[in-house]
């Protein structure tokens, strides 16, 4: 309520000065203890224990400012960056647009950041105060690298020691090739130049992919993470197709996410499903905005989900009532745990 009566006001600043003011708030204020979670909620991926299944998804905390404030607010994990080994302004401003009317955002941010070396202390600090929160941390490669798989490794190497998952983040449309990272060749090496260098560090790799994908690519990319034990697949990033959209900003360049991408995003989550049979966890994301959504994920295939936009447009309480909402579908439907009902509705 309080938030859609103060949304006038956040929507009339620009988007990215709306988001910088929300960072700093959630810094500044002091937050409760993180709501208890139904135990249905529970849930055990990739070796991590998650207190509920919705996670806050990269781009809202790129710096790794605000995970502890966000598990305050009721999300089972936080995954902050994408971080890059170089700090980095990304592209000019305005770079983050609002579709009101699609519920939807346009981004072209192209990483910016404060670079990895900026993100450690910052990030040591909010680990103790996590409580049972689960940290992820996304990392990606400079823009102007001359060696992007050596960017992924420094970045494994810098940050695996404090999170409990890393995000291999090969699917944003806003650094000029990155997404080249998901053929078969060049992602085979990059991820086994990643797993060298973590070693026998056990920080679990996640994978995150573009829904812009051909069923072969999906093939492929199953194929070398799984040899690569990759421990989750991420599905998806933002789009850069434009299904029917309302707004003005609708030719706007850069990745959309939100409403419009909810259709896409879960029928590749389906896809990845059905390529995998199950074999490799995966994370559902793009336009989750309710409870209802995540449940539909969740049945399709995915042991987590994440969202970002929805936030934006229905507030901070978001993750909370989800979880409220999730936990009274999973017990209808005679479920005693989330792990029981993933893939349920798959293959039917
Ligand atoms: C993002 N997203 C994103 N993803 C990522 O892996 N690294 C990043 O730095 C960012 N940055 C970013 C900025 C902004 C403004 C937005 C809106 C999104 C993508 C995000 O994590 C998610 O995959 C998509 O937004 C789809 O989910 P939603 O927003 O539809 O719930």
């Amino acid at each position: 309520m309080l938030y859609q009566l103060a949304k006038p006001l956040i929507f009339a600043l620009e988007a990215e000065r709306a988001h910088g003011l929300t960072i700093a708030g959630l810094k500044a204020l002091p937050l409760g203890p993180a709501p208890k979670s139904d135990p249905v909620l529970a849930t055990h991926v990739a070796g991590l224990d998650f207190v509920n299944p919705i996670g806050m998804a990269p781009g809202f905390d790129k710096n790794g400012e605000v995970p502890d404030a966000l598990i305050r607010m009721g999300f089972g994990f936080a995954e902050v960056g994408t971080l890059t080994p170089l700090p980095q302004p990304g592209n000019p401003r305005p770079r983050i647009f609002r579709l009101v009317e699609d519920k939807a955002v346009i981004n072209r941010l192209g990483f910016n950041n404060q670079g990895q070396e900026k993100a450690i202390p910052r990030l040591k600090r909010m680990r103790g105060r996590m409580g049972k929160g689960v940290l992820g941390i996304n990392i990606g490669a400079n823009k102007d690298s001359d060696d992007r798989i050596a960017d992924y490794v420094t970045g494994a190497q810098n940050m695996a020691p404090l999170a409990d998952y890393l995000t291999v983040n090969i699917s944003s449309p806003n650094t000029p090739g990155l997404r080249a990272l998901q053929d078969k060749g060049a992602l085979a090496e990059l991820l086994a130049a990643v797993m060298d260098a973590l070693g026998k560090s056990g920080t679990p790799v996640f994978l995150k992919v573009a829904p812009d994908l051909e069923p072969a690519d999906i093939d492929d990319i199953v194929a070398v993470a799984t040899d690569r034990k990759i421990a989750a697949l991420i599905i998806s990033n933002t789009t850069i197709t434009r299904p029917s959209l309302r707004s003005a900003n609708q030719s706007e360049t850069g990745g959309l996410s939100g409403a419009p991408l909810k259709e896409l995003a879960l029928q590749r989550l389906k896809d990845f499903r059905k390529a995998s049979g199950g074999t490799i966890p995966l994370i559902g994301v793009g336009g989750i905005a309710n409870a209802e959504d995540a449940y539909e994920r969740i049945c399709a295939g995915a042991s987590l989900v994440q969202l970002y936009t929805a936030m934006i447009y229905e507030g901070p309480t978001i993750a909370a009532a989800m979880n409220c909402r999730l936990a009274k579908l999973l017990k209808a439907d005679g479920f005693s745990s989330v792990s029981e009902a993933v893939g349920s509705s798959a293959d039917k």
